[in-house]
Formats: structure tokens, sequence, C-alpha cells
């Protein structure tokens, strides 16, 4: 029987983990719940990221019957993995340890550059997770990427002008402590739209680690046996219901960019305050 999987993240960008997560698992039933109301959980603190996640992956699991839960939201898995976990009885896969995985396979000089909001650079939860890894690592908050998605400018002048500006303070301050680095990991759901700007940028030959493909592998290793990945895209029988707690209609307009196909009805949900 086919798994019903819950993608949660706290806008659409997680839309990029439920389509890697689609190609692997052609006959899985997801939904997937962008807390749009609440966007952005970056600038916001621990307790009321936690306590927003919680009833979130709590909605997946109690009213739409997820057996396991993918947090397709780098800041609710720093910060709120636990919170998540105390929540519900199903088995939950954050995007932190899968990234770092991926930095750790990618990296020949042992040192990487980790990008994401303020609030999983504050918690330290990459620095732990690479650092884990035997990796050394640096990271940087860009509050600015995530409002110019948001905005759709994906491929726009001002954005590769603040990805260069970002990426190149990031670069001084790696130098200025010795490093070498040579993979960056895109600790944002939102930052994969921005991959091709952020490849211009990167030295010649370094690695860009986007955690929508290495969370998505992680599941396939932890659902292991109940699907098998595919390698021919979205299959017709992959159902997929899309939930937002606001902005419905800016949902579908833009969804589709982060999923690669059209996100179809995106149904309205309140989850109080
Ligand atoms: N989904 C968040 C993340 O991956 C970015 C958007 C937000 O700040 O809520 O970190």
């Amino acid at each position: 029987m086919a798994p019903t999987i819950g993608v949660f993240d706290s806008g659409f960008g997680g839309l990029t983990v439920l389509r890697a997560l689609v190609e692997r698992f052609p006959h899985a039933r997801f939904a997937f719940l962008g807390d749009t109301a609440r966007l952005p959980y970056g600038s916001k603190s621990r307790r009321t990221i936690a306590r927003y996640a919680a009833q979130s992956a709590q909605f997946l699991v109690n009213e739409q019957g997820a057996e396991f839960l993918v947090i397709a939201c780098n800041t609710a898995s720093a910060l709120a993995l636990d919170a998540i976990q105390d929540a519900v009885s199903v088995p939950v896969l954050g995007v932190i340890e899968p990234g770092a995985a991926a930095a750790r396979a990618a990296s020949r000089t042992g040192d990487v550059l980790v990008v994401a909001t303020e609030a999983t650079v504050h918690s330290r939860a990459y620095t732990a997770a690479c650092q884990a890894h035997g990796l050394r690592v640096l990271e940087k908050a860009c509050p600015l990427l995530v409002p110019l998605v948001e905005e759709g400018w994906t491929d726009h002048p001002v954005t590769a002008e603040v990805i260069e500006i970002y990426l190149n303070e990031l670069r001084a301050e790696a130098e200025s402590r010795g490093m070498n680095p040579d993979t960056l990991v895109l600790g944002c759901t939102h930052y994969p739209l921005l991959r091709p700007l952020f490849e211009r940028v990167v030295r010649p030959g370094a690695k860009v680690i986007d955690s929508a493909e290495s969370v998505a592998q992680a599941a396939v290793q932890l659902l292991n046996g109940s699907a098998s990945p595919a390698a021919t895209g979205n299959a017709p029988e992959t159902e997929v219901r899309c939930f937002a707690t606001d902005s419905v209609e800016k949902f579908e307009r833009l969804g589709s960019r982060f999923l690669g196909r059209p996100v179809g009805h995106v149904e309205l949900i309140d989850l109080g305050g």
C-alpha cells in the first residue's frame, strides 16, 4: 500500500522538496501544507516556530492521515524538530542532517559554507550537523532572499546582485579564518529556485548542495522498500493535495515554479493564531 507522506513548509518554497519526493515516490499520496499566513519563520523565535510547526505537523498527521512527515523547511528543521517529533507519533525527517551529509559527500577540502535564514543560522544547527561529519563550516544569514523569491524575482538582476554581495562577504570571512571552502549548502527551501544565480557566483568547480534533493534521497532510505525511485518524473497516479493558511491565489500562481508543474487547487485552512 502506497504511503501517505506529509510535507510541511512555512510557505511554498518547500514545494521544491515535494517535487524531489514526487519523483522518487510516484505512487505515494502527498499532503503538502504551507503555513503562508505565518511566514516568514526565519525571523521568529524558537518558541514561536516550534508552536507553529507542531500545529502544522498535527494537521498533516491527524487530519490528512500522513504516516511519514518531511519537514521541508530549514528553519523549522533547525529549531523545532524535537517539538514536531513530540507533537506527532509518526517518523519525522528534517532537512538539516541530509544537507550536512550531502556536504560531506561533496567537499574535498572539508570546508563548507551555508546560507540560510537568520533563525537557522542563529540556531547553529548546520554547524553542529556539519561538524559531526568532520567538516569546518561557516554560516551566513541572507534575509533578503526569501522576499525576493516570494516576489517571483528568481532570475532578476537585483537578486543576482544581492547574492553576489552576500557570497562575497561570506567568502571574505571564510578567507580571514583560513578556510578553503569548496561547497555551498543552500540551507533554505526557497533558495533552490535561485540555484542558477548561486552557481554563477561560486568559485569554478565548487559544489552547490540543494537540501531538496538530499532530503528526498534520505526519505527513500528511510521508507526503504515501500517505494522505488523513479527516473521518469511525475507519474500520473501521484496524488498531491496542497493546503495553505493564507495566500491561496499567490500559492497557486507561484507554486508551479517550485513544483515544476501546476499545483492545482490549493485548499485554505485555519490553524488558529
Ligand atoms: N522555509 C524557510 C526555510 O527553509 C524559509 C522561509 C521562512 O523564513 O519562513 O528556512
